[in-house]
């Protein structure tokens, strides 16, 4: 019995420094309330597994500083173990030939199976895992506070774009901002994703900013979209300049807000501040673009690395991302769906419930596209071109027709 106490202990020894050593260090964008939240669902998740976990948090929504600090860590010779990226981006790192190759955990865990064919597109290069998804957000959401709606005398939830003009305008009238908006680039691209889908379509979408057809981008449904982002500018508080969407996403928790244009993350700030769906606040696809899913999905990319604990650390973390337990437990957080069509939609809220609904739908309809805010439509070269036009464009510095020209321009960036 000594014996075997003994032996245990010295097993023990043995195995604890080699297991203290595997850690991740994760680069990310997660800084808000909500966002921190799911991480920690990871990072539990990695430390039970006696992996862990140092943070790199770079704040910016969207991502974009992100980026620019994973290029400095790469060129530096020093890349971060881990980091979350969107769409091109990943492929763009795959092209460089930096990233780890994920295919044989992915082949034994099958993940060919249960990630939808719209992800994979992004998360393999050379038809070689190098990413691994963790949700399906999409950008075409309305949050709204309920009690400022009763005041305001909106009864109904908008069919189309004018009743929502027109519910706005209650809601401004009756003293309350109509629409919590931050005027960063990549948050007035993600009301741009909504209003291009209610004012042209799928089609028109997919032609002008996948294909990036020139006659679709310079068009007068492209006007038409212009002239509607300018409606929007009219329903926006005074100091809406440079205001984080999490910021925005409290004026609406708060009621000093009626709506908030924005991706799903925002219902992980609702949850965070303990508000509930259809009591508290509304979730509904912005009026006339039900069907239709703009998705980004999140996605962790792992860099080609020596060092064989921290290799080790990054199978366990990739395998840990693609848990269909952990899949659900981080997305009811996230306020995004699973990136995986197993994952039962149980545990999930009733605005959590339709997300997934509505990707299952718009996957089979051939509806789910990528979102262009969200890098996941076109390179981030034109992306940041097109996002610099419809910033220009809502802040009054081009009209409707000269920014319908200037985006079929930007295409060629
Ligand atoms: C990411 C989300 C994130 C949001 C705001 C999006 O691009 O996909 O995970 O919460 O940006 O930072």
């Amino acid at each position: 019995m000594k014996k075997q106490l003994i032996a245990v202990l010295v097993a023990g020894a043995f195995a604890l420094p080699a297991f203290a050593e595997q850690n991740v260090e994760v680069l990310h964008w997660w800084t808000s309330g909500g966002e921190a939240a799911a991480l920690n669902v990871l990072k539990g998740n990695l430390e039970k597994q006696g992996v862990k976990w140092n943070d790199m948090p770079v704040a910016g929504g969207g991502g974009e500083q992100a980026m620019t600090a994973v290029r400095a860590r790469v060129t530096a010779g020093n890349p971060p173990t881990a980091v979350q990226m969107l769409g091109f981006d990943i492929l763009d790192w795959g092209k460089q030939g930096v990233v780890a190759d994920l295919n044989s955990l992915a082949a034994k865990d099958g993940w060919d199976k249960v990630v939808p064919a719209a992800l994979q597109k992004f998360s393999k290069y050379n038809g070689k895992w190098i990413a691994a998804p963790v949700n399906i957000h999409s950008t075409n959401w309305v949050w709204a506070n309920k009690a400022v709606l009763e005041k305001a005398g909106v009864t109904t939830i908008p069919k189309d774009f004018d009743e929502f003009i027109a519910a706005a305008e209650k809601v401004q009238k009756a003293g309350f901002i109509a629409i919590a908006h931050g005027g960063q680039p990549w948050q007035e691209a993600t009301i741009f994703d909504a209003i291009a889908l209610t004012t042209g379509g799928i089609d028109y979408y997919k032609k002008a900013f996948i294909d990036l057809d020139p006659k679709a981008l310079n068009s007068p449904t492209t006007e038409k979209v212009f002239h509607r982002m300018g409606q929007i500018r009219k329903l926006v508080d005074k100091d809406f300049s440079g205001r984080d969407w999490n910021i925005a996403s409290g004026m609406v928790i708060s009621g000093k807000a009626g709506f908030q244009l924005m991706g799903d993350w925002a219902k992980g700030e609702f949850i965070n501040a303990k508000k509930v769906p259809g009591k508290d606040f509304l979730c509904f696809r912005f009026p006339g673009t039900q069907g239709m899913v703009p998705f980004n999905t999140d996605q962790f990319v792992m860099f080609k690395l020596s060092d064989p604990d921290k290799t080790a650390a990054q199978q366990k973390l990739a395998a840990a991302i693609m848990d269909p337990a952990f899949q659900s437990a981080f997305n009811v957080v996230k306020g995004s769906a699973p990136a995986r069509t197993d994952v039962p939609d149980t545990a999930f809220d009733d605005c959590g419930k339709k997300a997934i609904r509505d990707v299952a739908e718009a996957s089979k309809a051939g509806t789910l596209v990528g979102s262009m805010a969200h890098g996941h439509a076109v390179p981030a070269s034109i992306k940041n071109a097109f996002y610099d036009v419809i910033t220009r464009h809502f802040n009054g510095q081009l009209d409707d027709k000269k920014a319908a020209a200037a985006l079929a321009s930007a295409a060629n960036s």
